[in-house]
């Protein structure tokens, strides 16, 4: 390194030379402030002409938001690759027809599991493929991305994931925590002195966190979510009638008569599974009644996870949550009664949230109307 004053080589320099090194360097600089300027300004364009996209990277489902056009895909987050190549079939809905379907050539795989990444190579194929499909009409101005992640990933985690979308073609990343997306998505005024909580229940994990101006007072998750319900739902199948089913119908159970208390007119629904003892495909009929049974575990396990943050909660923010009660999102909270179920455990008004299963990428949505600070605070 050559300062000013000193010679090239520890060689003084003459003193008209030293002149000369000035200018060069006051000329530099300018140089260098217009530089910083038009790139500034060149940023402020792309940020105009650019789609800059909003991701909830779910473990069950991908949700896309496109600044000024709301929520553009909506995807299981499923990708189909062949097996040998590893090259990527199918992403989305088609991949997830493929579960449990493919043929020895080809892999359908879930690459976020309990509500973390399972498989980082795939799951960049897949934020690729949204990427590219959100940005395709602008394909030359690579979008600013905020992705909402779960709040439980690890910094070396949260690392990757920002990697594997600048890889993907983001021009600049913003990570979000999933409950403080939910939270905005929902529209809770989470930039007040007082609490609000929000308790979103995914695919692999609930998500319990309690904010107020605008941070995270407490948050806390646990891996119980829809996956974890389709799981005790084929468990209960297995023990009561010795029928083994698949994910897709568990799922399919869960949300047609799945409760977590007394309905006021049962439900009933046949199922097919092929028998555990003489391996023949067999038809039942199951009730919500016995559904709920199956469900019991994990719906207690999502109920303690929300009296340990109330018990977390500092007293002054806990009085505020009697009068603002508790907002469910995620798919999860659809299930029939969570909210009674919820309500009665903690004494507090729960309330689902419109459209729970948009929370989190409408949350993304409202941060990219002011990117340009969000990203300058991270
Ligand atoms: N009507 C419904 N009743 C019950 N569960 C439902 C219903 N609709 C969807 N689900 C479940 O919601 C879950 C998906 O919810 P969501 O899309 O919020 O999860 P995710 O964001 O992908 O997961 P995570 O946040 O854990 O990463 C699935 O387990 C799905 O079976
Ligand atoms: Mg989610």
């Amino acid at each position: 390194m050559v300062f000013p004053g000193q010679g090239l080589q520890g060689e003084e320099f003459p003193l008209q030379g030293r002149g000369n090194f000035f200018i060069v360097w006051g000329v530099l600089l300018q140089g260098m402030k217009v530089g910083i300027r038009l790139k500034n300004s060149i940023g402020k364009t792309l940020g105009f002409l650019s789609h800059d996209i909003g991701i909830d990277l779910g473990t069950a489902n991908t949700l896309v938001f496109a600044k000024d056009r709301g929520i553009i895909m909506n995807e299981p987050s499923v990708v189909a690759i062949y097996t040998n190549s590893k090259k990527v079939r199918a992403v989305g809905l088609e991949a997830k027809k493929m579960l449990g379907r493919t043929p020895a050539n080809i892999m359908a795989i879930r690459p976020m599991k309990d509500g973390v990444i399972a498989d980082f190579e795939i799951t960049e194929a897949m934020l690729r493929y949204f990427i590219n499909k959100a940005s395709r009409t602008m394909k030359f101005i690579p979008p600013r991305v905020v992705i909402a992640v779960p709040s439980g990933i690890t910094e070396v985690e949260r690392r990757a994931v920002k990697e594997s979308a600048i890889h993907a073609g983001a021009r600049d990343v913003l990570l979000l925590q999933e409950p403080m997306a939910a939270a905005i998505g929902v529209g809770l005024p989470i930039d007040e002195p007082a609490a609000s909580m929000i308790v979103d229940i995914g695919g692999g994990t609930t998500e319990v966190a309690i904010l107020s101006l605008n941070g995270v007072v407490f948050s806390q998750s646990i891996r119980i979510g829809g996956d974890a319900i389709d799981n005790s739902i084929i468990a209960y199948i297995k023990k009561m009638y010795n029928l083994i089913i698949g994910e897709r119908t568990a799922e399919e159970i869960k949300i047609r008569i799945g409760s977590a208390a007394k309905l006021e007119n049962e439900l009933e629904m046949a199922i097919k599974g092929r028998d555990a003892i003489i391996g023949l495909p067999r038809t039942i009929k199951i009730s919500s009644v016995e559904i709920r049974e199956a469900l019991r575990e994990a719906v207690s396990g999502i109920v303690e996870v929300i009296k340990i943050a109330l018990e977390k909660c500092p007293p002054e923010l806990s009085s505020d949550l009697v009068d603002r009660g508790i907002i469910l999102a995620g798919g999860g909270s659809m299930i029939r009664k969570l909210d009674r179920a919820i309500s009665e455990s903690t004494g507090l008004p729960v309330i689902v949230a419109d459209d729970p299963l948009f929370a989190v990428a409408n949350g993304t949505g409202t941060v990219l109307q002011d990117l340009g600070l969000w990203l300058s605070e991270d």
